[in-house]
């Protein structure tokens, strides 16, 4: 069976996994009784995420604005700063445990839930942005590390007075620096290691199944990459980018996420197919795998996999960037 959604008033204390300690910090949502099955809402324009490198001042000024705008939200509202920073550490850090399994933890790491839980976190996270901002076009922008002119950190976010800014960073790896994908192995920015589609989406993981059946290649190798290369050694364990827990506290998460998507939709509509015959996993506990949000107005909202699998229906899409890696592996 498909890994159900978590049980809000259920969610408990979560752990540090970097050091496998309790986090004293308290991760949970806001709990409701009522749950709406998401419907993807029809698409009149198409959003179109920008790479965070070539944005216009007009761009960052409406992007700063929306993020203030969330951190000034009261601290219980789930669309505040805080609270969406905490959706990584319930579903990542141990808070949630599968309903009916027992202790088991739900994990979404590490398995083929990888794309599509961070691909509802952003979906979410982008139309919370564009309500407090009145506008429904507001785009993330994605961190285009796998093109030579993107692989510093992108220069909006290093604006100590900018609400996207975040200090816990490593310092040593401000702009200039350039970013290492191949730091965790592979420097391809697909990674496609054995051309089999588990291998790049990642294991199965079911009803049942315990935490980590398996990473696929871009999880692996350039996402977790980028990460440690921007959390901060001077914090105690990685923070923030470098530690789940934290993660979401720094806006380059997001902007980060926006390019591990991309690399999903790059991998389905771009990726030459006599690379890897099949890219798609058609067994419904993939399909059917369900996640629960809360959406841009306060509402818990029950999504599933089988929703996400095709951003332009989603209503968005990413402008479109030279691939210098394409036929170089090619
Ligand atoms: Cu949920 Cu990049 O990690």
């Amino acid at each position: 069976n498909p890994v159900q959604p978590p049980v809000l008033d259920k969610c408990g204390v979560a752990t540090n996994l970097n050091t496998g300690e309790q986090l004293d910090i308290n991760c949970c949502p806001p709990v409701t009784d009522r749950i709406i099955d998401y419907r993807l809402p029809p698409v009149f324009q198409m959003k179109v995420r920008p790479s965070a490198h070539r944005v216009s001042p007009e761009y960052i000024f409406k992007y700063n604005m929306a993020i203030d705008r969330m951190k000034r939200l009261p601290k219980d509202d789930p669309r505040s700063f805080m609270q969406q920073a905490n959706i990584h550490c319930a579903y990542c850090n141990g808070a949630y445990d599968q309903p009916g399994q027992g202790n088991l933890d739900l994990q979404v790491h590490n398995s083929w839930l990888f794309f599509p839980f961070h691909r509802w976190y952003l979906y979410f996270y982008e139309r919370i942005l564009g309500k407090l901002i009145g506008d429904p076009t507001f785009a993330l922008p994605f961190w285009n590390w796998d093109n030579p002119k993107g692989m510093t950190i992108p220069p909006m976010f290093v604006d100590p007075k900018a609400a996207i800014y975040d200090p816990k960073r490593n310092q040593a790896n401000l702009p200039p620096a350039v970013i290492d994908l191949g730091s965790t192995g592979n420097t391809d920015p697909l990674q496609v290691v054995n051309a089999d589609v588990f291998d790049f989406m990642g294991q199965p993981y079911r009803e049942g199944t315990a935490v980590n059946p398996g990473p696929g290649s871009s999880e692996r190798g350039s996402h977790t990459a980028v990460h440690v290369w921007v959390g901060d050694p001077r914090e105690k364990s990685g923070e923030n980018l470098g530690n789940f827990y934290s993660a979401g506290r720094d806006p380059l998460f997001y902007c980060h996420h926006g390019n591990v998507d991309r690399m999903w939709t790059l991998w389905q509509y771009f990726l030459p197919s006599n690379k890897v015959p099949e890219k798609r996993i058609t067994d419904p506990d993939f399909l059917n795998a369900a996640f629960v949000f809360y959406d841009e107005n306060a509402q818990l909202v029950r999504v599933t996999v089988k929703d996400c699998l095709d951003n332009l229906r989603m209503g968005y899409d990413y402008e479109r960037i030279d691939l210098p890696w394409l036929d170089y592996r090619a």
